[in-house]
């Protein structure tokens, strides 16, 4: 991607202004972020999405003063009728399930991949919304259908109302407020608060939505992973081999229960050695950020012949850093021409015949088994 070419979809921002200027700091109002919108998806084939076990959804019905909320799968008859105002569908991941969403969603990767979470898609009757509240992550809202007006403010009053079953702000001060017609989009960095209201029906809005780890969560999620390694290998060193405390000048006790301060010292240091290591660190966050979303299952094919192009599955995370390669929840050692190959792939999410020329027998056998797992897509 061509990060300092001012773009459209940025208001004639580059990339790099963007990130600079609006990243995290600021909202950006684009209009005709997408000259000629065209909605990604059909209003039928979204409504048959959300039948679906694999997909993720939510119903949200505003009644006077009182919401009500319905998660998926939900069967044609679950959606109220599109003249009757104040609904909205909301389907998460649409990018997952449909391939000209997934391709919309590529047009945000001047932001790393390892930051991007999914494209969500909503459709509203008229003044269908889901109540004034804030993210905890940044999100571009890309107006698809129809009109919304979105009203923002910067908020310090983060208080919600009681009772409801969606996280809506007691308090909201909207500070602006715009109509976005079709192709114009919002973007709003993370806890900016913000009430998106259709104008009119059949108003459809794509959520390009970021993730950020807490460092709680993220923290626990890798402590848990190393020591899963650590045990994995542990399994394969010979007893011998394992250091084992030891202590001869251990004096005989007369309080049999106090903790030897020797043990306490060895314990510490085995753990101090088993999460120190970076590179244990490293592996662990390139195989947790690649983990499959839940409900999603790759399609077996089988092993093909050989290899002239590849394309990675749409649902496939792919992530490198300078020693590894990570993809869809496990890790690879690379280095040099295979590295420089498969780092080729998570980055352009396909290889050419001429890119897997000079690829090794390792690089081509590890490619073919991807292929077999459905991660991977050859000719
Ligand atoms: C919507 O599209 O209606 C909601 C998206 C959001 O507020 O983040
Ligand atoms: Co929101």
């Amino acid at each position: 991607m061509e990060i300092d070419q001012p773009v459209s979809l940025l208001g004639g921002l580059s990339a790099r202004q963007f990130m600079r200027r609006h990243w995290q700091k600021k909202p950006l109002l684009v209009r005709q972020a997408v000259p000629g919108m065209v909605p990604p998806i059909g209003r039928q084939e979204l409504f048959s999405l959300v039948e679906k076990e694999e997909v993720e959804s939510r119903l949200v019905r505003q009644g006077a003063d009182v919401w009500s909320l319905k998660s998926g799968p939900l069967p044609r008859k679950a959606l109220p009728p599109l003249k009757q105002p104040g609904w909205t569908l909301l389907v998460q991941g649409v990018d997952l399930h449909h391939a000209a969403t997934h391709d919309l969603l590529q047009q945000f990767r001047f932001v790393p991949d390892a930051r991007l979470d999914d494209l969500m898609i909503s459709y509203a009757s008229d003044t269908g919304g889901v109540g004034p509240h804030f993210d905890s992550y940044d999100v571009f809202l890309l107006q698809a259908q129809g009109r919304r007006r979105w009203s923002i403010g910067r908020q310090r009053d983060l208080e919600l109302q009681d009772g409801v079953p969606l996280k809506i702000l007691a308090r909201f001060e909207p500070e602006e407020s715009f109509v976005l017609e079709p192709g114009d989009m919002l973007y709003l960095p993370p806890r900016y608060a913000h009430d998106g209201v259709a104008v009119g029906g059949d108003c459809m809005t794509c959520s390009i939505g970021l993730r950020a780890p807490s460092a709680m969560a993220l923290g626990a999620d890798l402590l848990a992973r190393i020591a899963e390694a650590c045990a994995e290998t542990l399994d394969e060193i010979p007893d011998a081999a394992v250091r084992r405390f030891r202590d001869p000048a251990q004096p005989a006790v007369s309080a049999p229960a106090a903790m030897p301060a020797a043990l306490q010292r060895f314990a510490r240091q085995a753990v101090r050695a088993a999460f120190g290591n970076d590179e244990a660190i490293d592996r662990a966050l390139g195989e947790s950020l690649t983990e499959p979303k839940p409900r999603v299952w790759f399609d077996q094919a089988p092993a093909p012949g050989g290899l002239s192009e590849v394309t990675l599955d749409r649902r496939s995370r792919m992530l490198y850093d300078a020693r590894h390669i990570y993809i869809n929840g496990e890790s690879f050692r690379a280095s040099g021409r295979d590295a420089r190959l498969m780092r080729r792939l998570a980055d352009e999410r396909t290889l050419a015949g001429r890119d897997l020329e000079g690829a090794s027998e390792d690089a081509l056998a590890l490619l073919s088994d991807w292929c077999e797992a459905g991660w991977l897509h050859g000719e």
